[in-house]
């Protein structure tokens, strides 16, 4: 007899990974900096792609869409990605400029969220975007649609799980100038597994 779905993905494993060991208390202040430390860690593991992350839109309707992208650039400006104007997400973005980021790096139980408004780059760093692609990758973008956007970010949340079901979340918010974080474990562990 062949297997449900269902049954397929109850046998499947989750959260297979190894978390490295992470200490709450010396948590940086400023997320950028955590985020660049994660990613670090990630690519000296060799995770597959970790630049790759789920880029989430909200249309005009109010309906959300959500795809992958890859990451250009994380700076004190924000998170940036590259696409069309003309696409899906472009036209989103113009009409509701914010979006949420999500990054998944499986080998370390680790995922981060970034939420915020999103600005347009100015035209030069767009163009030069475009021109550091390969040829191929420019075929068929018409003159001034490529685009690079920043989601500027407000909340930014660090997850890692953990073998015994104590998965912790660390929480940034804006405040002003700098940031605040708080720890949200314990209460939360239903979010995963
Ligand atoms: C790993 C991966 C990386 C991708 N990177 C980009 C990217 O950087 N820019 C882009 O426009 N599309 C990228 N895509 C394609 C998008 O997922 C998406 O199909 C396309 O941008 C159209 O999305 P939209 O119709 O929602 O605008 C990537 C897809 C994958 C699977």
């Amino acid at each position: 007899m062949t297997s449900s779905i269902r049954d397929l993905l109850r046998a499947v494993p989750a959260l297979t990974g190894t978390a490295p060991s992470f200490d709450l208390r010396t948590a940086p202040d400023d997320p950028v900096a955590l985020f660049l430390a994660w990613f670090d860690a990630a690519l000296a593991a060799g995770v597959a792609e970790p630049h790759a992350m789920t880029l989430s839109t909200v249309d005009a309707e109010g309906h959300p869409d959500a795809r992958t992208l890859i990451l250009k650039d994380v700076d004190r400006l924000g998170w940036a990605f590259a696409s069309t104007r003309s696409s899906a997400k472009g036209h989103q973005l113009a009409v509701h400029p914010v979006a949420a980021l999500s990054f998944w790096w499986p080998a370390q139980v680790r995922a981060v969220r970034v939420r915020g408004p999103v600005v347009q780059a100015s035209a030069a760093e767009s163009a030069a975007d475009l021109a550091a692609r390969s040829a191929a990758a420019r075929e068929g973008v018409a003159e001034g649609d490529w685009a690079v956007w920043r989601v500027v970010p407000e909340q930014i949340e660090f997850w890692q799980g953990s073998a015994d079901r104590r998965h912790l979340r660390l929480a940034y918010e804006r405040r002003g100038d700098g940031w605040s974080h708080a720890v949200r474990s314990g209460e939360h562990r239903e979010d995963a597994g």
